[in-house]
């Protein structure tokens, strides 16, 4: 339990409550109690303790937490902070330091973010800027697989707030054809063995400042909903949709999640062009088989593809 979801169970908490649940003394607990203020909670105290205002909505770990009410198992530690050239940079550099599968590293705005083949990623506030720390049992080659099992995570995580999406091969994930999410995947590797996969996620939640140049494209979960999102709880169901597909990821393989990836896939069947970075393939789109790869069928047969960009013929 941490300080807040104390101060959410109750009415007036003192500030002896607060040191018994944390293990801490009464001064330590006031001096946390100062440190939500100063991070924007208002907090007032009296003779019967002390007393949250639930005024406005909030995006911290501590809200993180609070929504989660359960310990994941995978994702176990969750870092939050007010800016960062780049969350994926910051990932990156703690799987170099060899720290454990799980750390979430979240940044409320990103100064130098970046997306697929090193395209400049618009990440303002009011966004969901965050990388995950993974270290799945697979060989390099299955990389691309956990990208596809994230998109639906994030899919099934829009059906909980009534949102139907599609996913553009391989991880862009669309409302109403334009992008609200996209999935960078980034990896070291050796010959057989993955040594970390540091996944970057950017949603466009209440970021409704998209450049100008994004408008037709881009669309926030704010826009579709008509009102602001609570970024923590959205979190929190993302989080928990991934760990059990990644669960399922991990013990039945990746044909279990095929049906599903290929039901939200959008431009089926149309006729597409992909730019794999060595070669351009063009055809139609017949999506993705049991083991993940993307088809298309040419004018030479059938092409099975990792990875790349896909555009839509028009
Ligand atoms: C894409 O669609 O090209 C993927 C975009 C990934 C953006 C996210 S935001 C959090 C993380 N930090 C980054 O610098 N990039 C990813």
């Amino acid at each position: 339990m941490n300080i807040l979801e104390i101060l959410k169970s109750k009415e007036f908490v003192s500030g002896n409550t607060i040191g018994r649940f944390l293990g801490i003394s009464r001064a330590a607990a006031h001096k946390q109690i100062n440190f939500l203020r100063q991070i924007g909670y208002t907090i007032n105290s009296s003779p019967k303790g002390y007393a949250l205002i639930n005024d406005k909505v909030l995006f911290n770990e501590y809200e993180i937490e609070c929504n989660l009410k359960r310990n994941l198992k995978v994702c176990k530690i969750l870092k939050y902070y007010k800016e960062l050239a780049s969350t994926q940079i910051s990932v990156k550099n703690l799987a170099e330091k060899n720290f454990d599968e799980g750390i979430i590293i979240i940044a409320e705005k990103q100064t130098n973010a970046y997306g697929r083949i090193k395209r400049k990623w618009n990440s303002n506030e009011g966004g969901l800027w965050f990388s995950i720390l993974l270290k799945p049992l697979i060989r390099p080659e299955e990389s691309s697989k956990v990208a596809l099992i994230l998109s639906i995570a994030l899919n099934r995580t829009l059906k909980e707030y009534k949102v139907d999406s599609e996913i553009k091969w391989s991880n862009d994930v669309l409302v109403n054809d334009k992008k609200i999410a996209g999935i960078l995947v980034e990896m070291s590797a050796g010959q057989d063995r993955i040594d970390w996969l540091v996944i970057g996620i950017g949603i466009n939640i209440n970021n409704n400042t998209l450049p100008k140049e994004l408008k037709n494209t881009s669309i926030s979960l704010k826009e579709i909903l008509g009102k602001e999102i609570d970024r923590a709880a959205f979190l929190a169901s993302f989080l928990i949709s991934f760990e059990n597909i990644y669960d399922d990821f991990q013990n039945k393989g990746f044909s279990f999640f095929s049906d599903e990836y290929n039901d939200k896939l959008a431009y089926k069947n149309k006729s597409i062009t992909i730019d794999d970075g060595y070669n351009i393939i063009s055809g139609i789109n017949l999506g993705i088989d049991k083991d993940g790869k993307f088809i298309v069928k040419t004018t030479n047969g059938l092409e099975k593809i990792i990875s790349g960009t896909l555009r839509l013929n028009q």
